[in-house]
């Protein structure tokens, strides 16, 4: 199969989706890989070192479309990449097709086949591809808060951990899953006083039990969540109903209650967000203020640490990208549950249960997109 690696166009997206060593993996079963010129620079991976794994180094774009089988991305394809897409093409990155009707009518009119990362899944329902970006994304949401809150940067100014004498910020996170979970982590390591909320009482039992003293893990309603915005420093949304809009959690009049200065960061903003207030901003402009709240809703937070994302990203995207490559994307599906689970559009066809539902677009069987 020939496959292809675009560079990322999105803005200060410095992932790329395939290591070197990925792609001498691919050129060990006899597959054929065209990388974009310095599409891996952004993440300290020459074009040399591509060339020395076996890929072909492409100058445009264009030329990669127009010969691959199968394309792997990192982030959803843009408008000016839909005109690219050859039907029939296999398209395999982050697609988030629930915060975009326009790219899920796209990709619809494209007639590719459209697997998302984000929706693969296990038996046990963890998501793998998601995972590592989730782990990247909790993580970092905390370091922008700490500088956020910084009076120079227009926060409250406080430290997050404060100091013995002298109370610590105060962080609320709206969901347990792998974001929150990191979120938590880094938020208690600090020293911060920390709320995690989810609704999945099991999770919440673990989570209770192996996350740190200073991490007080509740049920939420809307009620307790109005309570503490009122004096939470920092907010971060991680919720997730896997392939659907995420649910909003804090309403605009919630967030206005919020103390002057503090600061929210939705994750979830690339499945539409869980905080009213929240639309997508870009690495290049981050923040915007809702009433002296500052907002964070950057929809692609590990493109700003490439060297440590893209190794994560392709440790976990390239045993699925083996099998699509050596099986064909129908056999692959048959043969994997877990690949399955991420076909979303099939040749103009809806297969995704939550995505028909999300823009009440017409459902075809799965079974007969694999059949056909
Ligand atoms: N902005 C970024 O750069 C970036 C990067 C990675 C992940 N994400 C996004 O972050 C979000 C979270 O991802 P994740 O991997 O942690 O998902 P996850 O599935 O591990 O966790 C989601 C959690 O939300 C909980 N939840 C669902 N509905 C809820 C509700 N109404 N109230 C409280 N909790 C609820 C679930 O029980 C689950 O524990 C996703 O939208 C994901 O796409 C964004």
């Amino acid at each position: 199969m020939i496959i292809g690696v675009p560079k990322e166009i999105k803005n200060r997206e410095f992932r790329v989706s395939m290591t070197p060593s990925g792609v001498a993996e691919l050129i060990s079963r006899k597959h054929q890989v065209l990388v974009q010129r310095d599409a891996g620079l952004g993440s300290g991976f020459s074009n040399e070192a591509y060339t020395a794994a076996g890929a072909s180094v492409i100058d445009h774009a264009e030329a990669i479309y127009a010969q691959a089988d199968l394309i792997i991305k990192v982030k959803e394809p843009l408008p000016s990449e839909y005109s690219l897409i050859k039907e029939g093409q296999i398209v395999f990155t982050y697609f988030h097709f629930a915060s975009s009707e326009e790219l899920t009518k796209a990709m619809i009119e494209r007639k590719a086949i459209c697997i998302a990362y984000e929706t693969i899944q296990k038996a046990d329902h963890s998501l793998p591809i998601l995972t590592p970006m989730s782990e990247v994304a909790g993580r970092m949401s905390i370091q922008i808060a700490a500088h956020y809150l910084e009076k120079g940067n227009g926060g409250s100014g406080k430290l997050m951990g404060g100091v013995p004498g002298v109370k610590p910020a105060r962080v609320l996170i709206l969901g347990g899953g792998v974001v929150g979970t990191q979120a938590a982590k880094m938020a208690a390591g600090l020293g911060a006083e920390v709320v995690l909320m989810d609704i999945n009482l099991s999770r919440l039992r673990y989570l209770a039990d192996v996350l740190p003293a200073n991490v007080t893990c509740l049920y939420p309603t809307k009620s307790l969540i109005g309570e503490y915005l009122l004096q939470t420093d920092v907010l971060v949304g991680a919720v997730l109903i896997p392939g659907g809009k995420a649910p909003v959690l804090a309403s605009r009049s919630m967030i206005e209650s919020m103390p002057k200065g503090s600061v929210v960061i939705d994750v979830a903003v690339d499945q539409g967000g869980c905080i009213e207030t929240c639309k997508p901003t870009s690495h290049e402009h981050p923040i915007f203020l809702v009433k002296d709240v500052i907002h964070y809703c950057v929809p692609n937070i590990p493109g700003a640490v490439p060297a440590t994302s893209t190794n994560a990203l392709t440790n976990a995207s390239l045993p699925y990208l083996l099998q699509l490559a050596d099986k064909g994307w129908k056999d692959a599906c048959k043969q994997s549950g877990e690949i399955q689970k991420g076909l979303s559009i099939v040749k103009g066809k809806v297969v995704d249960a939550m995505l028909a539902k999300t823009f009440q677009l017409s459902l075809q069987d799965i079974t007969e997109s694999l059949d056909e």
